[in-house]
């Protein structure tokens, strides 16, 4: 039995002094945006797992069936000693491949980062419990600012799945996947997982279900902005807006107010107005295509190892290796 650790890089008065420049700087923006790791306070948190069931939202079914068919291959393929999670949520996928690595005898240790404490906590309590003799070092931090400080020994495999890749634009991405190569020595792994481009009709309602639950996530950045920052944001004012965005093969995710609305961020001292109609863009979800995934890798200086799909090529996992 080893008691997990949990460490915390990135602080609440960091969180708040971050969460207070987007505010200001996307609300005072045209057209107006805020940055999507905003939505996973405790309650976003627990609506993206609810999400996960959805019957519109295939990505973490899809997923999950990649790995239920190829951790064994990933487990042989890196022989990794410590497994690090960017962005790990509930890690309940995750479990599949802690099962191989641990059949396959290397692991050593696991390693969960997220942004969301809470969501972090959860997931660090509940993998202790069901596997109590795996070292777990939790860490609070943000993925673009702590990739640096990963901890870990050699070899490690890093895994970012869920399709999150997708949520930086295209050159927030190159940024990330070059910092992450300089991070890793020769030879260390990347597994990444990547929404895969698809007819728009199975697309949008994944980012607009039929109860709702993509709405109340989507809504919920606001509640953040009005506990944390003293805002007055009339909530329910606000539509929930999915759209394709054919030319970037992007979705969209927006909050479109239904009239003219005047909002008071009182910890910023900022007003701001919205017309009727004015939307504030909260997400995109990119998807991608096989050759672009292995050029984007290959720019940051890893090569393709595997490239797998679920039986439906809804969405892919792809095995890289640091040069
Ligand atoms: N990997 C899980 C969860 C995906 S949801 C899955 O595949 O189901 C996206 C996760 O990334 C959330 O847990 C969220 O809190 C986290 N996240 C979002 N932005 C982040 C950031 N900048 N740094 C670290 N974690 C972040
Ligand atoms: C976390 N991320 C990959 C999800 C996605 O599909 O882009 C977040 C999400 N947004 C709406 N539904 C789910």
């Amino acid at each position: 039995m080893t008691t997990p650790k949990v460490d915390v890089y990135l602080t609440r008065e960091e969180a708040d002094r971050s969460l207070r420049t987007d505010a200001r700087l996307g609300l005072t923006s045209d057209p107006k945006w805020l940055p999507p790791k905003w939505f996973y306070d405790k309650r976003g948190s627990d609506l993206f797992e609810e999400i996960t069931q959805l019957r519109e939202y295939y990505p973490t079914r899809a997923e999950r069936s990649i790995l239920v068919a190829h951790a064994g291959d990933i487990a042989r393929r890196t022989g990794a000693h410590t497994l690090v999670e960017l962005g790990s949520g509930s890690s309940d996928k995750t479990r599949l491949l802690l099962d191989a690595l641990q059949d396959e005898g290397t692991l050593r240790e696991f390693v969960p980062l997220d942004v969301s404490e809470s969501a972090l906590r959860d997931a660090v309590t509940a993998l202790h419990f069901d596997y109590p003799a795996l070292a777990i070092h939790g860490v609070v931090g943000d993925f673009t600012e702590h990739l640096g400080r990963i901890p870990g020994r050699a070899p490690r495999l890093v895994v970012f799945l869920g399709g999150t890749i997708g949520n930086f634009f295209p050159d927030e991405r190159a940024a990330f996947l070059s910092e992450l190569r300089d991070t890793l020595a020769p030879g260390e792994w990347l597994l990444l997982g990547t929404d895969l481009v698809k007819d728009p009709n199975v697309l949008v309602p994944a980012y607009d279900d039929a109860d709702g639950v993509t709405a109340e996530f989507n809504r919920n950045v606001l509640a953040v902005l009005n506990r944390e920052l003293g805002g007055d944001f009339d909530i329910q004012n606000f539509e929930h807006v999915a759209v394709w965005d054919t030319r970037n093969e992007w979705i969209e995710m927006r909050l479109r107010s239904t009239s003219d609305a005047k909002v008071t961020l009182a910890d910023l001292n900022l007003d701001i107005a919205l017309e009727a109609g004015e939307e504030i863009r909260t997400e995109i979800s990119a998807k991608f295509r096989r050759d672009g995934i292995e050029r984007e890798l290959d720019t940051a200086g890893f090569s393709l190892d595997s490239w797998w799909t679920d039986s439906e090529g809804l969405f892919a996992l792809s095995l890289a290796q640091a040069r």
